[in-house]
């Protein structure tokens, strides 16, 4: 069997779990791309995973490679894929829940996760999109059904999913709040946010009022904060759990939650944009694959401006 470089995790923990070593290439198996990577983007889930927040909701096989987000050069398909061919351009959703995810040589996803990478960005910008991007636009439009003219809070404007969401929602037509701290005012009001809320020095709730959506990328006391500024018949997304089922019921508002699956689909949608000029992923570090650890680290102090990307090749 031949091998690779990847990072691996061996055992939950810390970020110095996180090892960067010989494994062996995956081979792709019925519906399976195979995927030499260019990139790989880093997200939360990567290192609430490797820290064992998520062992029971999402158990993995040990040692494992993290990481959700690809992109790269089709290498070989497994059976049944029809849609792509060795040498295709994509970038996917890995199948990190088996073990084989993004921090490595080659990677594995599912061919209903691909897509072809738009032409007008590299492999660093396009491995941003399958999970923020994607998770973006299924909250917004899938699930609250956002419209030209509502309004909407966009809770961590600055932040991986938050960039993208404010760009869509103006490409919509929306009005869009969006709440920051000072280092990121400027950032989300250049991203396209109409009113930036400083979230350190003002409360949100004296200055949203009517909301049609609220996207809750925050969860705690923002979302318990956040109904009040809804109006009645408008809907909290969140991407990180309700605290109550009864709070969105008190408030006359609906509370949904969502998941992000079945990403080739979006991810066609987000390309036309980007092709079109209408958003742009946007990078704020790139570090070698073999920096992993300090990628995490960064993500995980919760202040990190729109994405971090590790570059493969
Ligand atoms: N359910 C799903 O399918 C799904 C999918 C994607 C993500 N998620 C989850 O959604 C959350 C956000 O993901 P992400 O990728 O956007 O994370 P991220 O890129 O790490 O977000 C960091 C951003 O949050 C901002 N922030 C921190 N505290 C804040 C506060 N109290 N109010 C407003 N903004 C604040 C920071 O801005 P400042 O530096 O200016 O504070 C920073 O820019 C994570 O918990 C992630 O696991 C869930």
């Amino acid at each position: 069997m031949e091998n690779m470089k990847a990072v691996r995790v061996h055992s939950y923990g810390g970020p110095d779990v996180l090892r960067f070593e010989d494994a062996p290439r995956p081979t792709p198996a019925s519906g399976e791309v195979l995927i030499r990577a260019h990139a790989a983007a880093v997200n939360p889930i990567d290192w609430k995973i490797r820290a064992g927040y998520m062992k029971d909701s999402v158990p993995m096989p040990l040692p494992f490679i993290p990481g959700y987000d690809v992109s790269g050069v089709v290498e070989a398909v497994g059976p049944g894929v029809s849609h792509f061919k060795r040498g295709d351009e994509v970038h996917a959703r890995a199948d990190a829940v088996h073990g084989h995810g993004a921090y490595a040589q080659f990677v594995i996803a599912k061919e209903s996760e691909a897509a072809l990478k738009p032409k007008s960005i590299d492999h660093v910008h396009a491995a941003t999109i399958p999970v923020a991007a994607v998770t973006a636009w299924r909250a917004l439009f899938d699930t609250a059904g956002l419209k030209a003219g509502q309004k909407v809070l966009v809770h961590g404007a600055a932040g991986g999913v938050g960039s993208f969401a404010v760009q869509l929602a103006k490409w919509k037509g929306a009005y869009v709040y969006g709440t920051a701290s000072d280092s990121n005012l400027e950032f989300v009001q250049q991203l396209g946010v109409d009113r930036p809320i400083d979230y350190e020095t003002t409360r949100f709730e004296a200055v949203v009022r009517d909301a049609d959506v609220v996207l809750d990328t925050i969860g705690g006391e923002t979302q318990k904060r956040s109904w009040q500024v809804l109006k009645i018949g408008g809907v909290l997304v969140t991407l990180v759990g309700l605290n109550s089922e009864d709070e969105a019921t008190k408030h006359g508002a609906r509370s949904a939650a969502i998941s992000a699956q079945g990403g080739s689909r979006v991810l066609a949608e987000v390309s036309k944009l980007i092709e079109a000029g209408k958003i742009k992923p946007i990078v704020a570090t790139v570090l070698p694959l073999s920096e992993a650890r300090r990628a995490q680290e960064m993500n995980e102090s919760g202040h990190a401006r729109a994405k971090i990307v590790l570059k493969v090749a």
